[in-house]
């Protein structure tokens, strides 16, 4: 069976780009392949955090993985933190990167400008991540396009290991949605939506109220020419909301494009499609969030899944690399 890993970090709240480009895949593919997500909280602490904040985060994320149809039965979530291999694996990883590649990624690039304080663990994030696609065999990465540069260097860094030490990682492949790998920001089209943008008008919540989705995406900036054409370069805001509403029905955005005359109908059925998609994941949320003990629990009963595969890697990982036995 295929076996597919994904990561998300536990920081700010969940946003439309994380369902529509990424966790809904997730639900879906859990059904036909060996799949484990993970709530990747030492990703999160890559940028100080109050000690509190990533706690509390991470088991609201797992409650709204949940929520968007992750069924702890069927596919593996833990906590990342939780299975030590990520961290051990994610040093020797750092040791089989360059600074040189390091250098290239964009996210770090994006990331180091926005903050003054810029940590060691922000620069080797990408070793860690390949470390926890690696540590599962993992076949395939469901994720949104932002994330692609990061899957390259993972299979990058798999490759050079295997030729220097012999076979020891599958080499993953990135799995991007057709329709909704880049959800741009509401205010600025241009820029991707995001937790650290800090565009509250331009973000849509998983947990927004249906009348601040409507007023959010009835704001959403569009431009002048009165036509409603999917071109992601000239028309980037009008072609969000046509790439958002074509997502959440399951249509092509540019055939959507030839229904509309004007920005105001495409707009509100936009908001009505998008209210749709999140209600039901809203009413499951406040459920789950009802029972934070349940929820711990499934994380434990998660991570000891995890952990005896992570285990066995990193014996291989050990063995490869020639460290004494202990
Ligand atoms: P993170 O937490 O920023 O985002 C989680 C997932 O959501 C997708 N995403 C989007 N998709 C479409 N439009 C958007 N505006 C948008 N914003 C976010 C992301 O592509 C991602 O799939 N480095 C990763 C976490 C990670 C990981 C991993 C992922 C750690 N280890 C191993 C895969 C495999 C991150 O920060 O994602």
């Amino acid at each position: 069976m295929t076996r597919v890993f994904s990561g998300i970090q536990p920081t700010g709240e969940q946003h439309l780009g994380n369902y529509l480009g990424a966790t809904r895949n997730w639900a879906r593919m859990q059904r036909t392949s060996d799949a484990f997500f993970c709530v990747v909280d030492l990703h999160a602490v890559t940028i100080p955090k109050a000690p509190g904040e990533v706690r509390d985060g991470s088991l609201r994320l797992a409650q709204m993985l949940m929520a968007v149809g992750l069924d702890p039965e069927t596919c593996t979530l833990f906590v990342q933190s939780h299975v030590r291999e990520h961290a051990e694996l994610g040093w020797i990883l750092q040791c089989n990167v360059s600074y040189g590649e390091l250098s290239r990624m964009t996210q770090f690039k994006d990331k180091s400008g926005r903050h003054d304080f810029i940590s060691a663990g922000l620069f080797t994030y990408p070793a860690l991540q390949a470390a926890d696609i690696l540590l599962y065999d993992t076949n395939e990465v469901p994720v949104g396009d932002d994330q692609r540069q990061h899957i390259e260097i993972t299979r990058d860094i798999a490759e050079r290991f295997n030729s220097r030490f012999g076979e020891t990682f599958v080499l993953p492949e990135a799995v991007i949605p057709a329709a909704g790998a880049r959800v741009m920001d509401l205010q600025r089209p241009t820029d991707k939506m995001s937790k650290s943008l800090d565009s509250p008008k331009g973000t849509i919540g998983l947990l927004d109220e249906p009348g601040q989705i409507m007023k959010k995406i009835k704001s959403a900036v569009t431009d002048n020419d009165g036509v409603v054409r999917f071109d992601p370069e000239q028309k980037p805001g009008v072609s969000n909301l046509l790439s958002i509403l074509g997502a959440a029905t399951d249509r092509e955005p540019a055939a959507l494009a030839e229904q509309y005359e004007q920005y105001g109908a495409l707009k509100s059925d936009t908001a009505d499609a998008v209210i749709a998609l999140l209600e039901p994941i809203q009413a499951r949320y406040r459920e789950l969030e009802a029972d934070p003990g349940e929820t711990a629990r499934l994380l434990r009963v998660g991570a000891d899944k995890a952990r005896a595969i992570a285990t066995d890697t990193m014996d291989r990982v050990r063995s490869n690399l020639g460290l004494l036995d202990a």
